[in-house]
């Protein structure tokens, strides 16, 4: 996602923000910005470029900044608007400029009113709102802190803020809720701001980590913070010494900071597209389901796990026959094609060679076409007609987490929204959805403990001659998806199945060394699935049970939340399942965030 950068002292700006920015890179980016302002001349300088960093560095070159003067840095992940020069922050007003990390819901009401009186805007991203609206205020009050409240608290949204105006030319205004944003003061009295901790490694000791609704005012050694308009004395914590510690925010591996992401990352995903009881997606015409009799979504790994399991959602909530395809099958497949059906392809890279070229199949036989993908101005998302980002941020570790977490969510968002518009569900049932969803964050949330205990029972399977996860109905692509996770970063043999069809084959595996992992949610087919496993157990076979009720015959059992919604049930296992496989991987040793033989994006067939 975004990152952010400011400084105020004598240092040479341009290199340190850029510096900066560069400790954010491993957050994702496609185009970065900053602007400069020399106190005394109250100049501001502003470049943009997009691409990586090289390019702004380019373009900066000729350009210095000694002396003492504020400046700010973004690099930014495309969410609202593609990633072009305009789109780029800093955002400028007549005097001021502004760089934002996350997500302005009431972007458009606030451009509406902005608009009538006749501000004109230039990009097409949510962030430009808020340096117009500061002015605006500026030029009813006069006074450049309440100007800069009086913006705050208009804001619904995530947002991490830092501010520059000539009209205040030695101080950095900032403001944060929901994404992170960090402000530390050198031991010389130099302020800088940032997104994670990395940036400031080196340039001081200590600093706050905001409160969300925390916002305030920096100059040179001091910093004003303020919530609800009171003033505050946050607390100051020690920053790490080590960078690399520092971007993997504490965790050993990317892959494990990405499994304790996914409670922010879905929050952001759901943000501004879940309104009074409704699913908006801005980006999606309504006319992508105008006609349409048949989902068929395709896509490779981890991401067809995410379209299998929303291929019982479409079924079941709106009511619409769904098939989903290997890209490498379908592409060599001949399929016959029904022009009333949406095609949807999934991909965390966008650039996957199988998915890209199913799409091109899809394109061509005049088929609609949807992508759900992670990265903007990807292969995949230049050639859909529609499409909805997944808004995980980078994922740096091989082994997929939060990107599949996100491509569920959003393709249940879409079910959501179909059945809307085929008005097959009612008010009601929308409405228990919706809680549902909302309820995701937290149902991701790592509790107190499990990770520790995951830890301990993992030492159980470490020998044994394979593994089989398995679950019925949502539960069984994710029991598919434990298996891939499994075998990816431990190389020990796991295969998902459907509990039903252990009976018929499988079972033959089963002794003490074979290690079953079952999936028994409360809300879907519990019997059904505890029979499965009961005949495993009666085999002699070394059962893990994950499951809201205890289950005694099970060798090593992880309790679960009670639900009343299977989707919550879903996502709480998917974490247990991601952390099983890290765990297991750390105990053998092995690469968790790159391992053997894999490789993140795969653009080759
Ligand atoms: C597994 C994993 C892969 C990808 C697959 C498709 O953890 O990451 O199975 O899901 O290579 O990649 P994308 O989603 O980028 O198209």
């Amino acid at each position: 996602m975004c990152g952010i950068v400011g400084y105020i002292g004598n240092k040479e700006k341009k290199n340190l923000i850029i510096s900066g920015l560069k400790e954010l890179e491993y957050r994702g980016y496609d185009s970065s910005g900053l602007a400069v302002m020399d106190k005394n001349s109250k100049d501001i300088n502003h470049f943009k470029a997009v691409g990586k960093l090289s390019n702004l560095e380019e373009k900066t070159k000729n350009f210095n900044s000694y002396g003492f003067g504020v400046a700010i840095g973004h690099t930014r992940w495309a969410t609202h608007g593609k990633p072009t020069e305009i789109n780029a922050h800093p955002h400028i007003g007549k005097y001021s400029f502004v760089t934002h990390n996350g997500i302005i819901e009431n972007y458009k009401e606030i451009k509406q009113i902005l608009e009538k009186k006749g501000v004109k805007f230039i990009s097409q991203t949510d962030t430009e709102v808020i340096v117009h609206l500061f002015e605006n205020f500026y030029e009813d009050t006069k006074d450049v802190f309440k100007a800069f409240e009086a913006t705050i608290s208009n804001l619904v949204g995530s947002f991490a803020i830092l501010l520059i105006t000539k009209k205040a030319p030695d101080k950095i205004f900032f403001a944060k809720n929901s994404v992170p944003l960090i402000v530390a003061k050198s031991s010389s009295g130099e302020i800088i701001f940032s997104s994670s901790d990395a940036p400031i490694i080196g340039l001081a000791d200590d600093g706050v980590y905001l409160d969300d609704m925390t916002y305030g005012v920096a100059s040179f050694n001091e910093i004003n913070f303020f919530q609800n308009a009171k003033t505050i004395n946050p607390a100051i914590k020690n920053l790490p010494k080590d960078k690399n510690y520092a971007q993997k925010e504490g965790f050993r591996f990317f892959m494990e900071k990405e499994i304790y992401e996914q409670s922010t990352i879905i929050t952001e995903t759901l943000m501004g597209r879940v309104k009074e009881n409704e699913i908006y997606f801005e980006e999606l015409d309504d006319d992508v389901f105008k006609n349409i009799d048949e989902i068929i979504m395709c896509a490779c790994g981890t991401s067809y796990h995410a379209a299998l399991a929303a291929s019982y959602l479409f079924e079941r909530i709106s009511k619409i026959r769904a098939k989903v395809e290997i890209a490498s099958e379908f592409r060599y497949k001949n399929s016959f094609l029904n022009k009333n059906s949406l095609f949807i392809v999934i991909s965390q890279s966008g650039e996957t060679a199988d998915t890209l070229e199913a799409l091109k199949i899809a394109k061509n036989a005049g088929l609609k076409t949807l992508a759900i993908c992670n990265v903007d101005n990807s292969s995949i998302v230049r050639l859909a007609k529609n499409v909805i980002l997944t808004r995980a941020g980078i994922e740096k570790g091989v082994a997929s987490t939060k990107a599949f977490a996100t491509q569920v969510l959003t393709l249940w968002m879409v079910v959501l929204k179909l059945a809307k518009y085929k008005k097959v569900i009612s008010n009601n049932e929308l409405e228990n959805e919706i809680k549902a969803l909302l309820n995701i964050p937290k149902a991701v949330s790592i509790k107190d403990g499990l990770q520790d205990k995951i830890y301990r029972i993992s030492k159980h399977y470490l020998y044994g001659h394979g593994f089989f996860f398995i679950g019925r109905d949502i539960f069984y692509p994710l029991a598919l998806e434990g298996a891939l996770k499994l075998k990816e970063i431990s190389y020990l043999h796991a295969e998902g199945y459907a509990s039903g069809e252990m009976k018929h084959g499988p079972i033959a595996l089963v002794d003490e060394r074979l290690f079953t992992i079952a999936l028994l949610p409360k809300t879907t087919l519990y019997d059904k699935t505890k029979s499965n496993v009961e005949e495993i157990v009666a085999r002699d076979g070394f059962v893990l049970a994950i499951s809201p009720d205890e289950f005694d015959l099970a060798d090593d059992f992880i309790k679960i939340s009670t639900h009343d919604h299977p989707m919550c049930e879903f996502f709480e296992m998917m974490v247990i399942l991601q952390i099983f496989a890290l765990e297991i991987s750390i105990r053998l040793g092995n690469d968790v965030d790159m391992p053997r033989n894999l490789a993140k994006s795969v653009t080759v067939e």
